[in-house]
């Protein structure tokens, strides 16, 4: 007689999770599939990564943080192979969703006050599809900001190949990114997470509430449950 416990059936709707997106599961809807998670925490992590080990290159105000790569020279070795493995990640990540990220004409208000009245949860647009304006133009500034944080970080590591002038706008450009991406991410995190709470599990399980999908991407909501719009 075996004494292993008896495996407890697996929650159908994280078995969809595994291959497939945008179905509903009984009272669930998987809204990012295994792949995409596994592509998003990629990016995640490299680019923490990459984060960690360049602030004590490029001051010695974060000079600390390179204690917890065992050292600066380490540091030096360490960002920019994590760099060059970020926009990889964030190339994985950008072929995966950019045929939801078309910005739709009704959508390029969100490049102005749009975006604060987001914040303050002043309006929710009914046509908001699986993504909303704000988080389409995050995408592309991200797969944006991957080039230019590339085509400067090449530069700044063979800095011998580039004449001075160009290697003194790479250095802006990379810092200038850099700061642009993280000041983003507190705000990336915290909608994320705390804002709107269910969206972390999409990153996580798979899944979102029926609840969720409806408050936040009504047009998805609809276009997935295939419930008619209500007048
Ligand atoms: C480190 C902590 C992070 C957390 C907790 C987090 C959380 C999330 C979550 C929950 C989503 C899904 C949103 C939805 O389904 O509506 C998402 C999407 C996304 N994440 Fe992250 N993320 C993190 C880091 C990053 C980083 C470092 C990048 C890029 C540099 C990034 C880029 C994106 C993009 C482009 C999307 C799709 C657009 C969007 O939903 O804003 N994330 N993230």
């Amino acid at each position: 007689m075996s004494s292993a416990a008896p495996h407890a059936p697996m929650d159908p709707a994280i078995a969809v999770a595994r291959t497939r997106e945008d179905v509903v599961v009984g009272p669930v809807i998987v809204r990012h599939r295994l792949y995409s998670r596994l592509v998003h925490w990629a990016v995640a992590l490299t680019f923490v990564v990459s984060m960690l080990s360049g602030m004590p290159i490029w001051t010695p105000l974060f000079g600390w943080m390179a204690h917890l790569f065992g050292g600066l020279s380490v540091c030096r070795v360490v960002h920019p192979w994590a760099g060059v493995a970020f926009v990889i990640a964030s190339f994985v990540q950008f072929v995966e969703w950019i045929s939801d990220m078309r910005l739709e004409p009704w959508e390029k208000d969100w490049v102005g006050p749009r975006v604060f009245r987001y914040m303050r949860y002043e309006e929710d647009d009914p046509r908001t599809g699986k993504y909303n304006g704000g988080q389409k133009l995050y995408f592309w500034a991200v797969s944006l900001g991957a080039v230019g944080l590339l085509l400067s970080g090449l530069m700044m590591w063979f800095p011998q190949s580039f004449p001075k002038g160009l290697m003194q706008l790479a250095y802006l450009i990379h810092d200038f990114t850099f700061i642009c991406f993280a000041v983003s991410l507190v705000f990336h995190v915290y909608l994320g997470t705390a804002a709107e709470p269910g969206t972390f599990g999409s990153m996580i399980r798979g899944t979102v509430t029926r609840a969720w999908a409806r408050l936040h991407h009504p047009a998805w909501y609809r276009k997935v449950t295939g419930e008619e719009r209500r007048p």
